[in-house]
């Protein structure tokens, strides 16, 4: 049978990966997909580094809309990113009738429901394992292998460059500044590491998981978005003196309500295995109702660990391309006409209706009285306090100091009544800064 002909648009480091894997392991990949998958055309505006990537094996353009006017093209594989040009050209794509495989999740996250509805009107594919934590099969997970449960929560790590720094921090005690630059130096972050640290990479990855677990939209932007650039290496020795470590974890969770979508800094468990993922490896947790809980783990980023996601999209079109397009798995795991009404039923939840546990860690004059102010005004709230910690003054503020931190753990709260509390406790004479807040995830 005659090999595909796919067409990459930039080849970087995921698409130099990706023409690596593919001449590496073209035998097997054949024999697994039923035909050859060949990189006929590359379009980047490096033509030069392009050339020195593929040598004499496809032709090198500047220009990627001639990839895209390629009658012979099949597949178009966008490694460009971003909502741009990116986007401009993968809807081209679509057009031309090409199948896409993307590793965009910014693109998906933001304007996903244009896209697929474009792709199923046409009747081609785009398809995105590689969109989120890069090598590790989750978007096949959650769309095929667990098809038949009811998916209750999805919580992974799925920013690798916020966990290495989270776990800098941990190990070396550093602060997130200091660990940030030392990231940078080492390649670890970007030059512009805004995404990753402010949380949206991880909350593009977060929505779209939170489509495919649920059937409903890609709704980016009512994704709640909280980083990691507030977190203090105090927070990590306290956390972990509790038995727990702070990881930036995206989360989507099914509710009576709706669905609950956010990425923040959480609290896990230091016995949970996701708690345990260190470095700049990326791991999801999905709980079901079948299975119950499964995890996955791996690398979420690098060249042929992203390749390999973008391969298997490949052998899956290449496996189908003559199918019936309503034969084939929908892109967000349910039939692309019951996403809308499925997105009526369980909505997005404001973050105000959340429900979760919380640590409160929160600098005080060490004074007669204040805790039972602080946690009386907690109570008031309808809260329920888990434990209270107080650190010596000594520690907290050098010797003979009479400031000292109160480290409260709440049980589940909806977070409008946690934010009417800490604004009432905030405003106490004997609190001295402002409170920190940070969410507790038990996972179990
Ligand atoms: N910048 C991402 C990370 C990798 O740090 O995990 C690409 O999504």
């Amino acid at each position: 049978m005659k090999p595909i002909q796919v067409g990459l648009l930039g080849i970087g480091t995921v698409g130099s990966g990706t023409f690596a894997v593919l001449q590496r392991n073209q035998q097997e990949i054949a024999r697994r997909a039923g035909r050859g998958i060949e990189i006929a055309m590359v379009a980047d505006l490096n033509v030069e580094r392009a050339r020195a990537i593929v040598g004499d094996k496809a032709q090198v353009v500047s220009d990627a809309r001639a990839v895209i006017a390629n009658p012979d093209i099949d597949v178009v594989v966008e490694l460009i990113g971003g909502y741009g040009i990116a986007k401009a050209l993968v809807l081209e794509a679509i057009a031309a009738g090409k199948h896409v495989v993307t590793a965009n999740k910014a693109l998906l996250a933001v304007h996903g429901t244009e896209i697929f509805q474009a792709a199923h009107e046409k009747g081609v594919v785009v398809a995105f394992e590689a969109a989120v934590a890069g090598g590790i099969p989750i978007i096949k997970a959650l769309r095929e292998g667990l098809t038949a449960n009811q998916i209750q929560w999805v919580a992974g790590i799925i920013n690798g460059t916020t966990n290495f720094i989270l776990s800098e921090m941990r190990d070396k005690g550093l602060d997130f500044d200091v660990v940030l630059k030392e990231a940078q130096r080492l390649g670890y972050a970007e030059a512009d590491p805004t995404f990753d640290i402010e949380g949206v990479d991880a909350a593009h990855k977060a929505t779209l998981l939170s489509a495919i677990a649920f059937g409903i939209p890609v709704q980016f932007d009512k994704a709640y978005v909280e980083g990691i650039t507030k977190l203090t290496s105090t927070d990590i020795k306290y956390a972990e003196q509790l038995g727990y470590r702070i990881k930036l974890l995206g989360i989507t969770k099914r509710t009576d309500k709706g669905v609950e979508l956010r990425v923040h800094p959480s609290l896990v468990p230091a016995r949970r295995l996701i708690a345990n993922v260190e470095g700049a490896m990326n791991a999801v947790v999905v709980n079901s109702d079948a299975v119950g809980t499964t995890l996955y783990y791996g690398k979420g980023a690098g060249s042929e660990p992203t390749a390999s996601a973008v391969i298997a999209d490949l052998v899956d079109i290449a496996r189908q391309i003559d199918a019936d397009p309503a034969h084939r798995v929908p892109p967000l795991a349910f039939q692309s006409n019951t996403l809308a009404e499925a997105g009526n039923e369980l909505p997005v939840l404001p973050m105000a209706e959340v429900v979760t546990s919380y640590y409160l860690r929160i600098r005080v004059a060490d004074e007669a009285g204040v805790l039972a102010q602080i946690t009386s005004l907690i109570a008031g709230a309808n809260i329920s306090i888990d434990a209270v910690l107080q650190r010596e003054a000594d520690e907290v503020g050098g010797e003979g100091s009479n400031q000292t931190d109160l480290i409260i753990l709440t049980h589940d709260t909806r977070e409008g009544d946690m934010n009417a509390a800490l604004a009432q406790i905030q405003g106490l004479p004997s609190v001295l800064a402002p409170i920190t807040r940070i969410r507790k995830e038990e996972l179990n």
